[in-house]
Formats: structure tokens, sequence, C-alpha cells
């Protein structure tokens, strides 16, 4: 954080004007329907909105800004005038609207390696963002993964906490770095544990010792912190039975103190209710998500919490001042409306290309049997399974839904809508895999994990819907396809490495694609060899679910367990396998 003395001067001025009411109204975060009315905006003072799932703000972007510029105008008609931050979950692209560009998932770009362009996806990530009415993001995830079980694998980088440093560097670049009105504020989340939590359930304990933590957890937050982050979420997960919200040691202590963080930790969904209400504020809360029914709850008990001396005035002054640091630090004091210019951009073929070139480098070839790949251009293909023709599935939670979609959305492409395009001969498609076509000389069959978000994720745990292998009648198709002869190349398309050593074996080509988001087209680019692979992986490749013994699933780094693949594995065309 930068040392502005001005800027400093402006935020103790304003604060010393601040009633509690006042204050702890800065420290609220709402959703924009069912947690307040208009009118509320004003009498409880609130200091941000959140969107995420469930009603949009408006039909199209101009009625996002137009209910967003209300909302400010409400804001601004206060006796002090405080703009309010708009934050969303724009984790790869503008997510939450349908129509804007869906880029690969974090561990996609994990696989890419190139933090030019997780910069570049992030900028326009921020661009996009801007252009529906917000000024804040909660990306990226900069979570260090343990255990494939983990519904949120897919949300963080990679499993090696360098070269989530780099990346993270490059995305807080990237969301924060451009000038008014195009930039955001970005945060790092969730801090911290919480993809090293025992046998990967989300929200679950982690028992690393602070060393631990401190050698693979903490250097993406340190990186996060020397680019100038904005803000930083506290975790689900508790650490040795303490809930993260209400570690005062690891928030106030070592975030806070030791690393100098200077922005806003803000909590995570409805975490006054469920995390010990006064003292996540204790611990070094700043702003709360006061949704869902807690708003009431939240500010009520805060403000008893400093009558009766639970939480000191020093508390709620240090947490004020961070966000109304932000605040000026963003300029939201000169300019505190979405700017309508902006709105030509959502979705534009520059931005689109970007994340083609992303999705292209994020594709890890694991096997290439006598070359199959690159494809003979004037070879008969078949396109199998739902995932080849479906934008929603190819793109993973968090995508125009909280859990995904099932279904295409706006300005995306599919997998086979590439094929076609570079195709100079004939391309077949057998949804279901059971059309049977024998006659041709190619199957690329698409299989995957439908899409899930957070615990619905996580392989056995609260859902159960999910699972380390192909689903079975994902292995049917295969086998349907395998058992006439023809030559095979098989897309994973995967939130995490599956256990699929069977079908690597047993196929002529294997690519894993991640969730590649809406350019899913720019895949036939390389399939065809239009362009070489780049992808390498950004997780160790399990071998058999029978080495999913201890809590951070298969031991590599001890070496008491070999993985299929390492670390960093992937073919480009100058080597077959
Ligand atoms: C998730 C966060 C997200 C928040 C707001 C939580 O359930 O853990 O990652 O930013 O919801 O939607």
């Amino acid at each position: 954080m930068k040392n502005n003395r001005h800027l400093e001067q402006k935020v103790e001025k304003l604060l010393a004007q601040m009633t509690l009411d006042e204050k702890i109204g800065q420290m609220t975060q709402v959703r924009h329907f069912d947690d307040i009315t208009l009118n509320e905006i004003n009498t409880k003072f609130i200091g941000s909105i959140i969107h995420t799932q469930g009603p949009t703000p408006g039909n199209d972007a101009a009625e996002w800004q137009a209910k967003f510029t209300e909302l400010q105008k409400q804001a601004l008609s206060t006796r002090l005038g405080i703009p309010l931050l708009f934050g969303v979950d724009a984790v790869h692209g503008q997510n939450t609207y349908d129509g804007a560009v869906i880029f690969p998932h974090n561990i996609g770009l994990g696989a890419s390696r190139n933090a030019g362009l997780v910069e570049k996806a992030a900028a326009i990530t921020a661009i996009e963002s801007k252009a529906t009415g917000f000024n804040w993001v909660f990306s990226p995830c900069v979570a260090i993964p343990f255990n494939e079980k983990w519904g949120r694998v897919y949300e963080a980088f990679s499993e090696s906490t360098e070269l989530t440093a780099e990346l993270t560097k490059a995305s807080i670049r990237g969301h924060q770095g451009l000038t008014e009105p195009f930039t955001v504020m970005a945060t790092a989340k969730h801090f911290i544990g919480d993809g090293a939590t025992d046998f990967g359930v989300e929200g679950g304990n982690t028992t690393l010792s602070l060393d631990e933590i401190r050698q693979q957890l903490l250097p993406p937050y340190q990186a996060a912190i020397a680019s100038g982050v904005g803000s930083v979420m506290a975790s689900f997960n508790t650490l040795d039975g303490v809930p993260m919200h209400a570690h005062k040691a690891m928030i106030t202590g070592l975030l806070k103190a030791e690393l100098n963080f200077g922005g806003i930790v803000v909590s995570d969904w409805k975490a006054y209710s469920r995390f010990g209400g006064n003292d996540i504020i204790n611990a070094g809360i700043d702003m709360v998500m006061a949704v869902d029914g807690d708003l009431g709850l939240f500010q009520e008990g805060v403000k008893n919490g400093v009558l009766n001396g639970v939480i000191s005035q020093e508390r709620i002054d240090d947490a004020v001042r961070r966000i109304l640091r932000q605040k000026f630090r963003m300029g939201l004091f000169d300019n505190p409306f979405p700017d309508g210019s902006l709105i030509s951009t959502i979705g534009i073929q520059e931005h689109r290309n970007v994340a083609r070139q992303a999705v292209r480098e994020s594709l890890v070839l694991l096997k290439n049997r006598n070359n199959i790949l690159p494809l003979k251009k004037d070879a008969r293909i078949v396109v199998v399974g739902e995932f080849g023709d479906n934008c929603g599935l190819q793109s993973g939670g968090w995508t125009v839904n909280w859990q995904g979609t099932t279904e295409n959305y706006k300005g995306a492409t599919t997998i086979l809508d590439g094929f076609i395009k570079h195709t100079a001969g004939e391309v077949l498609y057998d949804k279901d895999g059971l059309a049977g076509y024998d006659n041709v000389d190619v199957a690329v069959i698409v299989v995957g994990e439908t899409p899930y978000a957070e615990f619905f994720g996580d392989v056995g745990g609260e859902m159960n819907k999910y699972q380390l292998t192909l689903t079975e009648a994902h292995q049917q198709i295969f086998e349907t396809y395998t058992a006439k002869g023809i030559k095979t190349v098989v897309i994973l398309i995967s939130g995490r490495p599956l256990v699929v050593t069977d079908q690597i074996n047993q196929c002529d080509a294997f690519v894993a694609a991640w969730l590649p988001g809406s350019e899913g087209d720019g895949i036939a680019e390389v399939l065809y060899g239009k362009h070489d692979f780049k992808g390498k992986l950004p997780h160790s490749w399990p071998k058999s679910e029978a080495d999913y013994i201890g809590k951070y699933g298969p031991n590599y780094w001890d070496n008491t367990i070999e993985p299929l693949f390492p670390f960093g594995y992937g073919l480009n065309y100058n080597q077959s396998l």
C-alpha cells in the first residue's frame, strides 16, 4: 500500500466526522435485493453492495448501471455522501452477466503459465465488470489446493506456491492497474487455508502448522499485498478448530501487522451469524457480508458490542479507515457512477481473442500416440458427448449462475463449433454416444464434470454428487467408441485432475482442457495444428483412487506416491507418446 499522506489526511478528516452508526454502516455489505430497501441505503449508512446469485439488477448492462446509479445517488445523499463499493464474483470474466467474455477458470490459466495473459484476462474482467456497474471484484482466489476432492480446485491457479504467487501478481496488476474508468479493486481470497483443509472439505478444518502455512500458503498473499491488492477475503475454514474469521492472530497479527496489509479484510457470506458475531470484528474483519437476514443482527450486535466495551472504538476506526482509504484510492468520491460508454466493450471480439488464446494455452496434451494429433484437415471426425456442444457444460461453476449452467449462453461458442470451423472434411456429432458412427477416422470424445461451485463440488462431503473418476455414463461412451476400433482423442472438461488412467491407456490422444469458458472453439485451433500445445500441468496428475489415503490426497511431495504425470508435464507436437 502506498503511503500517501494526502490521502491519509482525507481519511482522517472524514473519519473524525462520523458517528458510530455511520461507521458501522460503512462496515456493512448487503445485496441490492431482499436485504434492503432503497431508503435503507441512507438510514443504515450502507458501505457496499454485493451481487452474486439471485435476481439480476436489470435485463441488460444499461439497466444494471441505472440500478447501481440509483443506489449510489442514494448513498451520496447521506450527510457525509460516502460512495458505495459495488462488489461482484467475477472470477473468470464478469461471469454474472450473460454476454460477457468468460475466461478459462484459474486452473487453466495456471496451465498456461503465462503471466502476461493472466494480466490481460484480469484487465478485461475489470473493464467488463466496470461496464456492468461494479468497482470491486472478489477475485483472484489464491488458494493452494492440497486435495483434488475439494470442490474449488479450479478457482485456484495451481498446487505450486511459486506459480500461484507469480500469477497472483499478474492478476492484481490486471485488475487494479488500469486507469479510470476501467479499473476495479481486486480481492485475494480466502485467507487462509481454504484449499488445505483435511480431506479437501470446503469450509473444513486445516491442521497445517503455522510454519507450513507460512511456507506454502502465505506467499501468494505476500505477492498480492506487494502488488497493492485492495482487499482480502477471510475463509470459511477453521484452523485447528478456530474459525478463520475469528482468528485474531492470523488476521490482525499476521495479515495486518506483520504483512502490513492496509486494505479491507472483507468477510465471506453471512459470516457474522456463522462465526461468532463480534468475535469476527475483534479478530480484524473490516467489512461484513451482512446478507440473508444478517443485516439487523450485525448492525445492532456491533453497536451493542461497542457500547458494552466488547469492541473497542479503535477497532471500529481501523475498519472504517481501511474502507475509506480504498474508496479514496479508487477515486470513488470523484467518479462514483458507472460509465455508460463502457457498455459497448462487453463481449467484444478483441476481448474474446484474448480468451481464445487463454483456451489454447491452457490445453495440456497428456498423450499423443503415433501423432494422431494434429488432426488431418480432411479427416472424417465424430465429436461425441454432450460436453462437445454445450457452452455451459464447458464453463464450470460461476458461469451466469453461481452453480454454472448446462445451457448455452450469449456470445459463447462450443467445442463442436470449432471443429466445424476448422475441418476441410466432415464433422459428425453424436450427442449421447449412442449414434454409433463406425465409418469415421477419429472419434473426439468430450467428457467431464458437470458444473459445480463451492461445497457442491466436494468429492464425498455434504452433497456427495461428484467422484474422482469419470461418471459411469461417460466411461460407457468411451468404451463404446474404443470397442469399435476407431481412433479416439479424449478432451477432458474438468475442474481438477481426475483418475482416468484406464482411459489414458486405451485412447490415442488425451487432452486436459480444464474449464475453457466462452471460447470453446479455440480448442480445435490446437487440435488441427493451427497452434501447438503450450500448457503444462498445474497439478500433479493422480494415478489411482487408492492413492487418496491421506488427508491431503496423494502425498507426491514426500515421494511416497508417484503421480501418473508430474506437475509441469505436457507434450507438444515435437514429442509423440
Ligand atoms: C464464497 C466467496 C464469494 C462469496 C460471495 C461465498 O460463498 O466463498 O468466494 O466471493 O460467496 O458470493
